[in-house]
């Protein structure tokens, strides 16, 4: 087990940089989740890390070695795709036992490590059949297997729970999460679904367009975002962002007036704030032309089971409220939201977050 580094790694393909100077270190035994949109650079980081590309510039480290120009073999780094890359022609049982063909292990020894592993994903009943006979929930779990199987430094996984259902999914994104805490083994977990990130992980590096743009654990990505991008990114409803402006009272927002205290308005002056950025459950819904609120109008609730979205179209924007459940309001009607502005952060015009929500509740 090691640490995982990347230095200062590029990657063009022809004109696209699919990499930017990425500086990223996971440390050992962490769980990271590499999250950003499509297109972002997540796969082609863990392909550099895996050795199966060369990047433009920059190296790669595992533990303390330079793994820049090794083959992958090399590596000593298990990998499980999205499409799990299992052998066809072999059972279950050989397609585990692959990544043990290498070593000088006896024929024994590869029998028990194989019945271990299986039988901690149990899938120990599984291991006559070929691929074909599994579903999609066990064939990801083979290809765990066959990952673990090796005790590898590191392993990478790239959205290997994407082609699974919705609620297969959220049973092995627990598991993967249980298992690679039981094994400890540094792990760089590459997706672009927020949920698994901020579930699984202890760290989380958010991508865009190439470039890194925050690590740090879940909550702090969630409260503490360092721009407009992740902020709206991680979160669902995403987070609201409306233009401000800053008035004697307090902030302006859509025509309604938001008290400020007076560090955060001076701090928020300085650095040349011009949105304001609220969750969904830190806004209320409140009646139509109250003091310190919003007006605005109903577009649409969607009742959730345990909560129901309100999405209330305001004069600059839309501001989605996550309420109790049982919530019901006429489309098209009058409605007037508030929210306490120490829960809210600021962005500048590039949209980096200059003034971040308070530490812990409070009133105005
Ligand atoms: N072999 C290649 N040749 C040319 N361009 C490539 C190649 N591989 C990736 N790219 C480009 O590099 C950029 C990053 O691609 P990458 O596959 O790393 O994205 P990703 O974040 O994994 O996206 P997704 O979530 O869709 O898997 C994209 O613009 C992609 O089109
Ligand atoms: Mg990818």
């Amino acid at each position: 087990m090691s640490a995982v580094t990347f230095s200062g790694v590029e990657k063009s393909f022809g004109s696209v940089a699919a990499l930017r100077s990425l500086d990223l270190a996971v440390p050992d035994h962490a769980f990271l989740a590499l999250l950003g949109p499509s297109g972002c650079g997540k796969t082609t980081a863990l392909r550099i890390l895996a050795g199966l590309e060369l990047p433009t510039a920059g190296k790669v480290s595992i533990g303390d070695r330079d793994v820049t120009r090794l083959q992958p073999r090399d590596r000593d780094i298990a990998m499980v795709f999205q499409s799990y890359a299992l052998y066809p022609h072999m059972t279950v049982y050989d397609n585990i036992r692959y990544p043990l063909r290498i070593r000088n292990m006896s024929e024994s020894e590869c029998r028990k490590k194989v019945t271990d592993v299986a039988a901690t994903l149990e899938i120990g009943h599984l291991l006559d059949r070929f691929p074909r006979q599994l579903s999609g929930g066990q064939r990801q779990r083979i290809a765990l297997a066959r990952a673990i199987v090796r005790d590898p430094a590191a392993f990478l996984m790239d959205e290997p729970l994407s082609n699974l259902d919705a609620r297969l999914r959220m049973t092995m994104r627990g598991e993967i999460k249980r298992l690679c805490h039981s094994l400890g083994t540094t792990t760089l977990y590459v997706t672009h679904d927020q949920a698994e990130a901020l579930t699984m992980a202890d760290l989380v590096a958010v991508m865009r367009d190439g470039v890194l743009q925050q690590v740090a654990p879940p909550a702090e990505i969630y409260d503490q975002p360092a721009n407009r991008f992740v902020a709206t990114f991680v979160g669902v409803p995403p987070m609201n962002v409306l233009p401000v402006e800053f008035g004697r009272d307090g902030i302006q927002v859509a025509g309604g007036v938001l008290g400020l205290s007076d560090d955060r308005r001076t701090a928020c002056l300085k650095a040349g704030v011009s949105d304001v950025g609220i969750r969904p459950e830190d806004v209320e819904l409140v009646a139509p032309n109250q003091p310190n609120a919003l007006n605005g109008e109903v577009y649409v609730v969607e009742p959730m089971g345990n909560e129901t979205l309100v999405d209330v179209r305001v004069s600059t924007g839309r501001l989605v409220v996550r309420t109790r459940r049982g919530f019901t309001a006429a489309i098209g009607s009058a409605a007037g939201v508030a929210f306490d502005t120490h829960n809210a952060c600021f962005f500048d015009a590039q949209g980096l977050t200059r003034v971040h929500r308070a530490p812990s509740k409070g009133g105005e």
